[in-house]
């Protein structure tokens, strides 16, 4: 992205473009551990009913903003109504906050990696490894600081190109992959149940923190509500069809995310029968899941390696990403060079990736509205500033700017023109603030949902 608005040679460089900064651990990780504690199969559709709504009409609202702006998301607010910068500044918010966690379970990933590529696999399986090796004082933050160094170094060095040419290839091997997984686990004594608990709603789980949780998931895997699809907007050219290059973006990004709870939750299932504390597991359910699987696969050893190298790519571009954006949005302001902002925002990730680090380990105990540091920004930027993002960016564009100039700029069908209009207009705020609302007293103890 460092070329100012030199635009995409063809409209599937977009959709991949796209698509490589919304895939990934938000897609493997996050996922998974989300449906497994929110109730399965009604997660998962509550999540699709979103995604096919708000989704739909929010990353097209972002995408036809930046394209008919050409500019970044502060510039864009301020282009199209001065007085609605400040929606702009917001959106700024959760990619600075999510960049140094984001990086955290990076460096769990490569220590994985590195578990498997020394051959010490089978050491994963063991119960309580993965929560060993978290609470930690000093090994995580060192994985940490690895990761965020290749990250960093990817950007300041600008070959983030590179790295985007080599993961392209690599994601379809990912897919085929995780599939491969979820066939194998589809067989294991046990899995079946965990395949209907996946895939059959119970509606006994339905609540506003589900709700609040899928959006939120929503938001974190698609890149919503936090201005980057606005900057790859303002990349597209003119002549493109965004509602197709929505629609793929959208496919691709749920159909990873669907393959992998697909992969991890019945294997929940399988090697603990579901029992509530393995699926309420939360961040180590990934981690501690997998190498079960691997270490009863012929080859496990191998194929372990393999799949934790392709998900350190995954989450390598979307880190690669992030930190670009959070690069940019710092360098527009301050007009420093961009070698001294990219330093600044490294040294930014150190002082809050090292307590998110710890807040698994030795400062359990230090707690923000019940959660640890680590899990304090996730909710933050997820629960609560997305989704005011996501509002405000509803209520500007069904109000202020209209929903007419959008529909225009992405030449909608009439069918889609309708939908946009009524989720923009009327469902999504209204849904938002009262999801939002409700949870947030449920949090701070003045509503049990
Ligand atoms: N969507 C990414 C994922 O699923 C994570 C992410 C959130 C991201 N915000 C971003 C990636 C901004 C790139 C840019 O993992």
């Amino acid at each position: 992205m460092s070329e100012k608005r030199s635009g995409f040679s063809s409209r599937l460089g977009f959709v991949l473009a796209a698509a490589g900064s919304a895939v990934g651990l938000g897609n493997l990780w996050r996922f998974p551990y989300l449906a497994a504690r929110y109730g399965g199969g009604m997660f998962l559709l509550v999540y699709l009913v979103l995604a096919v709504t708000f989704g739909f009409t929010l990353m097209m609202a972002e995408i036809a903003i930046g394209r008919k702006t050409g500019l970044s998301a502060i510039g864009a607010f301020r282009a199209l109504n001065k007085k609605y910068t400040f929606i702009g500044y917001l959106a700024s918010i959760p990619p600075i906050i999510i960049l140094p966690y984001y990086c955290v379970i990076g460096g769990w990933v490569t220590k994985y990696l590195w578990v498997y590529l020394s051959g010490q696999g089978t050491a994963a399986t063991e119960t309580g490894f993965f929560k060993q090796f978290i609470t930690q004082p000093g090994e995580p933050v060192l994985w940490f600081a690895l990761y965020l160094g290749l990250t960093a170094l990817v950007v300041l060095l600008g070959v983030e190109k590179g790295v985007e040419k080599v993961s392209k290839w690599l994601m379809p091997v990912l897919v085929v992959l995780s599939l491969f997984m979820a066939v194998y686990v589809l067989f294991l004594p046990g899995a079946l149940e965990g395949v209907v608990y996946y895939l059959k709603p119970d509606f006994s789980h339905f609540s506003a923190t589900t709700v609040l949780a899928a959006l939120g998931q929503l938001f974190y895997s698609m890149s919503l509500a936090m201005g980057i699809m606005i900057t790859y907007g303002s990349y597209m050219k003119k002549e493109d069809n965004l509602t197709a290059s929505v629609r793929q973006i959208e496919i691709f990004d749920t159909g990873i995310a669907f393959v992998s709870g697909l992969m991890i939750v019945p294997a929940v299932f399988a090697f603990s029968g579901g029992n509530a504390e393995a699926l309420d597991e939360g961040t180590s359910l990934m981690f501690s899941t997998l190498p079960r699987v691997f270490a009863g696969m012929p080859g496990g050893g191998i194929i372990g390696g393999v799949f934790f190298l392709l998900v350190l790519l995954a989450a390598l571009t979307s880190s690669i990403s992030l930190m670009e954006t959070v690069v940019s949005i710092f360098q527009d302001k301050l007009k420093w060079s961009r070698r001294t902002t990219c330093l600044a925002v490294l040294g930014l990730c150190v002082v809050l990736g090292v307590p998110s680090s710890l807040g698994k380990g030795v400062w359990k105990s230090f707690t923000i509205l019940g959660n640890d540091i680590f899990d304090f920004f996730d909710f933050a930027a997820n629960s609560v500033i997305m989704p005011i993002v996501a509002f405000l960016t509803c209520v500007f564009v069904g109000y202020v700017l209209k929903p007419k100039t959008l529909i225009e700029e992405a030449r909608l069908g009439r069918r889609d023109a309708v939908l946009f209009t009524v989720v923009i207009r009327y469902v999504a705020p209204v849904c938002i603030l009262l999801i939002l609302a409700s949870s947030l007293m449920a949090k701070l103890g003045i509503l049990t949902i």
